[in-house]
């Protein structure tokens, strides 16, 4: 697909709903006993990998589009898969799965994609084998597909080396299962979508600075779910009205939860004129109105305990500093490396050939802004979130830019390049 320069973007969007929110609900839900309601669910090709998987465990989903209602059987209702799991591209899927199955007394096969087939997944093999579950790479390199063997598991306090949601939420599942509480510590917090949801179902989850504790075998019931619109998709229109002379847009109904937030933090640290309307807060989880209009920025560094907030956001972040004046530092991110693609070498080689000033880092980027850019051909590499960044990148530089594989959006943004189009008419 193909972007060119635009004179502005202009008008209102809603995005659709959080990635991380909407795995969760259908986690969480098939776990719960009774009926959960989720609105605004994300049809995204990741999380229907999520509704398939539990569908083939035994738990009855109907996906209306606007809602998906899941029948949850709770805790100890799942059944064996007669295939292995595909959790097609999804790192999400794969995770939090692996710690619900080191609950279950059956065995099962977690497969997915090529690039999942690549990612670590030795930081939840080995807190869950810590736990008592029997859970082995199966081509022995760390990494999918996973034979999980569960049951018989025993509470314990992990340390996380990385700040991750996806191992927190794996322990914490798995925790649901053991003989007794659970608690992991993580070096920074990480998005805290699990602990909140838990909670809000019926179960006892505390947290405490970065560690976080839950008790075993709680009655979870199934209610309604509304999910907010996903700030990682809002993060494409907020980076485009703020590059794009004379735009402004309103994204409607967007997550804002503080541990995800980082991305408003840092753009107003670069000078952004974002304002937020309409605040509301479901069970936990606020979202508002974004109004983000074009704005002179300046770099700076980003890194610390702000990288969680905004690991998603990173890529795009990247754009939007070759559109700053100045030097702007990315660092603490070597997470970056291990996404869907190595989004460290991608950026710079993809932001390099539209003649960004950029150089790769052990654990992030430097960027000098200010040149302006050019098309060039990108390879998306299949990652979504690279495809987004560089539609936008393209909307703000002179020439063509192709983007390859664009249609891998459908991951976590199905109608991304037609909302897009529209705030450009
Ligand atoms: C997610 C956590 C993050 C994030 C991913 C979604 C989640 O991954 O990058 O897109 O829903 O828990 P890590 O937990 O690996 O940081």
């Amino acid at each position: 697909m193909n972007f060119h320069k635009v004179h502005h973007i202009k008008g209102q969007v809603r995005v659709p709903g959080d990635k991380s929110i909407s795995h969760r609900a259908v986690m969480f839900g098939a776990l719960a006993k009774g009926t959960t309601t989720v609105t605004n669910f994300l049809q995204g090709a990741d999380c229907l990998s999520t509704i398939s998987c539990f569908q083939q465990m035994g738990i009855p989903i109907e996906n209306n589009e606007s809602e998906v209602l899941i029948h949850g059987k709770g805790l100890h209702g799942l059944t064996r898969a007669q295939q292995p799991l595909d959790v097609g591209n999804s790192g999400t899927t794969m995770r939090l799965l692996s710690g619900i199955l080191a609950g279950q007394e059956f065995e099962s096969v977690l497969t997915g994609d090529a690039s999942i087939q690549q990612r670590p997944m030795g930081r939840v093999i080995e807190p869950l084998s810590q736990m008592g579950a029997g859970i082995i790479s199966i081509p022995g390199n760390g990494c999918a597909p996973l034979q999980i063997t569960g049951g018989g598991l025993t509470g314990i306090h992990y340390h996380s080396k990385v700040a991750s949601a996806q191992v927190k939420s794996a322990i914490l599942l798995a925790g649901l299962y053991a003989n007794g509480p659970t608690a992991i510590t993580e070096p920074q917090l990480s998005r805290n979508h699990s602990e909140l949801m838990l909670r809000m179902l019926g179960a006892q989850v505390s947290s405490q600075g970065t560690t976080v504790s839950i008790q075993p075998e709680p009655v979870l019931t199934g209610r309604p779910i509304q999910v907010p619109g996903d700030i990682s998709s809002a993060a494409y229109f907020i980076a485009a009205a703020l590059m794009i002379p004379d735009s402004e847009v309103r994204i409607r109904n967007v997550g804002i939860n503080p541990t995800r937030d980082g991305i408003l933090r840092v753009c107003r640290d670069m000078g952004a004129d974002i304002t937020l309307e309409n605040v509301i807060d479901t069970d936990g989880e606020p979202a508002a109105d974004l109004i983000v209009r074009h704005s002179r920025l300046h770099g700076t560094v980003i890194g610390g305990s702000i990288i969680p907030a905004l690991i998603d956001e990173l890529p795009i972040l990247a754009v939007l500093a070759c559109f700053a004046e100045g030097t702007t530092v990315i660092r603490d991110a070597q997470e970056l490396k291990v996404k869907e693609s190595n989004r460290i070498d991608v950026m710079v080689k993809n932001l390099s050939a539209m003649g960004a000033s950029i150089r790769g880092t052990e654990d992030g980027m430097i960027i000098e802004g200010g040149l302006p850019l050019h098309g060039a051909v990108i390879d998306s590499r299949l990652d979504h979130r690279i495809a987004m960044s560089f539609a936008v990148a393209g909307l703000a530089s002179d020439g063509t830019t192709q983007i390859l594989d664009s249609d891998c959006v459908k991951i976590s943004y199905p109608g991304f390049y037609a909302d897009l189009r529209k705030l450009t008419l």
